[in-house]
């Protein structure tokens, strides 16, 4: 697994953003698969991270965690993609839009408040009308195949899942957790 570090300047045991660097693809979607396995109905999980970060590589995991057995190719020509498994996966890209009106009249909300899981590439572009309570993956490039994964939760819920993905990443790592 990539290894983890958490940081949380401001309240003792609690986690304001989780910072895990891979060093593959492969370690990227194991990253994702443990996401995939941990979330329930109603989760959001906004990427955010430059050309070829590794937006779609952890969406691919996250989808498999979810036992969605199709690969997931990255939807920037279908804007929002529906996949089926133990819950269904609702994949944004909002890379081709750039006016916020336009991520408006997508008519997110049902994908938002339903019952799937929502993961938006180039969440920022729609961050201030995206769900103030989401899972925050920022995605820095560090070299060739080295990513910086910081996860930034806000709400009680993402902290919960950010807080069991602490000890998950550290497992199976590799000369054991730093
Ligand atoms: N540690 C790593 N994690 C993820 N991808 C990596 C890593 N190292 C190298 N790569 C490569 O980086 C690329 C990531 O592509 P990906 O489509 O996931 O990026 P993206 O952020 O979705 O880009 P886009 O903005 O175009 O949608 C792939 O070619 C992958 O093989
Ligand atoms: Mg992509």
């Amino acid at each position: 697994m990539p290894r983890a570090r958490a940081k949380s300047p401001n309240s003792p045991g609690k986690i304001d953003c989780l910072e895990l660097t891979s060093h593959s693809p492969d370690e990227t979607q194991q990253l994702g698969r443990r996401i995939g396995e941990l979330a329930m109905p109603g989760d959001i999980f906004l990427l955010v991270g430059s050309l070829g970060a590794g937006k779609t590589c952890l969406t691919q995991g996250i989808a498999w965690g979810l036992d969605i057995k199709e690969y997931t190719l990255s939807p920037s020509f279908v804007l929002i993609r529906e996949l089926r498994g133990r819950l269904p996966l609702y994949h944004i890209d909002l890379y081709r839009l750039d006016r916020i009106e336009e991520i408006a009249d997508l008519g997110l909300d049902d994908y938002l408040y339903g019952n799937g899981v929502c993961v938006i590439e180039w969440a920022e572009k729609g961050l201030s009308i995206l769900p103030p309570e989401h899972l925050l993956i920022q995605i820095s490039y560090l070299d060739d195949t080295e990513r910086l994964f910081q996860l930034k939760p806000s709400g009680r819920r993402y902290l919960e899942m950010v807080n069991k993905l602490k000890p998950l990443a550290f497992t199976n790592q590799k000369g054991g957790s730093r």
